[in-house]
């Protein structure tokens, strides 16, 4: 298995920028878990639980007859989960033993950091009941790029570099625009896949995250040569002006089910 790129990121750090990811995509993932129709007694699955937020949220909608199953292999962030219907498990999706098939299973910014993408994808089908529902949701960094018209800018230059790192680690910077056809045939039926542009000022939920990535990756994103110090800098400092709108990546939430026979 790969490793993903903030292993080894202080604690206090990755919780903030997790939080950070947090509040930037919690209202769209929840309008969009909304429209699966999730119920009190719904059996959830929350993959790479992170800080834990939507785990909170399935685990308010489905109540103490259902049941909200959060995995990660971090579970730092995931230790105030101790009570019904909450469970964790400390683990990779691969490697994790869960009891139960699941009636909603949601992921967010996971497959585009495991090289093992495809054998998660049949995992998760295996754990859906049939009729189940489960909404995916990934980004492309590619996107960041179509707005550099100048490549020679600090922006243009970090949103090159952080495709770069991608690539570097095996891993695919557009992961999102491949993620239909992969679902379609891991088995899943395509519902709908909204995507959106994170076109936004400085400040703005997005521009933070991306701001304190660039802070928390420094090493990585110079390592690939397209950046500097002085690029990053720019670039965090840009993400805090709330005069300057930049186009961060897009994200595509794809919304499926497993056929019920
Ligand atoms: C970018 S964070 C996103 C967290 C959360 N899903 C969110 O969007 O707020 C990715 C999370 O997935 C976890 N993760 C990545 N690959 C995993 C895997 N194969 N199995 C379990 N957890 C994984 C990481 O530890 C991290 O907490």
């Amino acid at each position: 298995m790969n490793a993903y790129i903030f292993d080894n990121k202080s604690e206090e750090r990755e919780f903030r920028r997790l939080q950070l990811v947090e509040a930037a995509n919690d209202p769209t993932t929840i309008a969009l878990l909304e429209k699966t129709g999730i119920q009190p007694g719904w059996h959830c699955l929350e993959v790479g639980a992170g800080a834990g937020s939507i785990l909170r949220w399935l685990g308010h909608r489905t109540g103490p007859s259902g049941l909200a199953v959060g995995v990660d292999k971090n579970t730092t962030y995931l230790q105030d989960f101790t009570s019904t219907p909450f469970q964790i498990y400390k683990n990779t999706l691969l490697e994790v033993e869960l009891p139960q098939p699941f009636d909603l299973i949601h992921g967010r910014y996971i497959l585009i950091h495991n090289q093992s993408d495809l054998a998660i994808l049949h995992k998760m089908f295996s754990l859906l009941k049939p009729g189940g529902w489960a909404l995916f949701e990934e980004p492309d960094f590619t996107s960041a790029t179509l707005m550099d018209q100048d490549s020679g800018t600090s922006q243009a230059c970090v949103n090159r570099a952080i495709c770069q790192m991608f690539v570097n680690a095996g891993l695919d910077p557009a992961y999102a625009f491949g993620l239909p056809k992969k679902l379609e045939q891991a088995g899943f039926h395509l519902e709908r896949a909204p995507s959106i542009m994170h076109l936004c000022p400085g400040k703005s939920p997005m521009a933070n995250v991306m701001g304190e990535s660039a802070l928390v990756l420094e090493q990585e994103y110079c390592q690939t040569g397209l950046c500097s110090p002085q690029d990053i800098h720019e670039y965090v400092r840009l993400s805090q002006d709330s005069t300057h709108w930049a186009l961060y990546h897009s994200t595509t939430s794809v919304i499926v089910h497993k056929p019920s026979t």
